[in-house]
């Protein structure tokens, strides 16, 4: 292989204006604020208006991604976009964000991994962009969770919202390490802990909203996350004290929580923005990742670990030492 490495160049979100907040589910719902936030770590979340779809957050996350990576929709190769609330079932909504910004030498497809889908995008487009398939891709995590949610359930409603992140990855010459170790799992034995039973071919007369069995899912997830930063680690020869921020999928604080006390991390080294957003299911790690970067938290030649656990259930981790900067002075 050459010595090509897959670096992120340029980050972006989008997250929809309407707030709902934990009294807004209280004032119908057998809830409260306090209980939300104990349990949760959620204080509010975003809902994308009626005529706004997973395409639309999509569109204006990756939008800034280009512009953050100093790339033009048409430089692009390739467009990976990881959701599990696709606008229509086809095309995909990979399709309808490659038109909208007319990156017209681009392929474009969605992949499904639900709350695993942007650390599984990545690995794929590391792949790609080191095997010389591809050279400039962009990585969406877009979804709009509240079509998908039962809003009569007090365990699954107050738990997800609306947005989207992007980022540019790129092939470069001159990284040192770029998107270094990802290892994505999956165990399907475990399919009904999260799932949506209706809406696809299967006749199930089921609804298309989102069932969980809660507190199965957290255990697991604890668990795994643990297990998968701990692998990617091992396979890096990287020590969690070398992390300079850990950016977790954004399902429950508890579950942050205890990864990072396993790991030492303190808290100004994990990136937290579930406060704001709930579980936004595949756009959690970008969006997450694009705020830390905006706000000065990741630095050139640091290295970040994501992870991500989900329905499928899947899950996944990857290190990579962040080199924006190194990679766009070498193309001026
Ligand atoms: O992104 C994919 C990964 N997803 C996750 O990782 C989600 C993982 N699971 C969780 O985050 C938590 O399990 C929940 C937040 C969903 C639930 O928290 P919990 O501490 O596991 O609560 P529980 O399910 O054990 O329920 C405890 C009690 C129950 O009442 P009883 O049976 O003890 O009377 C629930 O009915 O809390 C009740 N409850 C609520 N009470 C007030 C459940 N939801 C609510 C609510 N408000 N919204």
């Amino acid at each position: 292989m050459s010595g090509v490495r897959a670096v992120i160049t340029g980050t972006g979100s989008y997250a929809p204006s309407r707030v709902m907040t934990n009294d807004d589910f209280a004032a119908y719902l057998e809830t409260n604020d306090s209980w939300i936030r104990e349990r949760t770590g959620i204080r509010e979340r975003r809902i994308a208006a009626e005529e706004e779809s997973t395409s639309d957050l999509a569109v204006m996350a990756s939008t800034k991604a280009l512009a953050a990576a100093g790339l033009s929709p048409s430089d692009l190769d390739g467009i990976l976009l990881a959701t599990a609330t696709p606008d229509i079932l086809f095309p995909s909504t990979a399709c309808l964000v490659q038109a909208r910004l007319g990156a017209s030498r681009a392929f474009a497809f969605d992949l499904n991994a639900v709350c695993s889908g942007f650390v599984y995008g990545l690995t794929v487009a590391k792949s790609m962009v080191e095997s010389g398939a591809a050279s400039k891709l962009l990585v969406v995590g877009s979804e709009v969770m509240s079509r998908s949610l039962d809003w009569s359930d007090r365990g699954t409603a107050i738990l997800f919202g609306d947005g989207a992140g992007a980022v540019v990855v790129e092939a470069s010459s001159v990284a040192r390490r770029g998107l270094e170790t990802f290892r994505v799992r999956a165990d399907g034995r475990y399919w009904e802990m999260i799932h949506v039973p209706g809406g696809g071919a299967r006749k199930t007369g089921e609804p298309p909203t989102i069932r969980m069995k809660g507190g199965e899912t957290f255990k697991m997830a604890v668990r795994q996350l643990q297990e998968s930063v701990e692998e990617v680690l091992a396979a890096s020869g990287v020590s969690a004290s070398e992390i300079s921020l850990l950016v977790p999928h954004q399902a429950n604080i508890r579950i942050i929580e205890a990864l990072s006390a396993r790991l030492g991390l303190p808290a100004e080294k994990v990136m937290v923005n579930i406060d704001r957003y709930g579980n936004t299911s595949a756009a959690s790690i970008p969006v997450a990742l694009d705020e830390a970067v905006r706000a000065g938290r990741v630095r050139e030649g640091e290295r970040v670990l994501l992870t991500a656990f989900g329905a499928g259930v899947t899950w996944g981790s990857g290190l990579l030492t962040w080199e924006a900067d190194l990679q766009k002075r070498s193309r001026a």
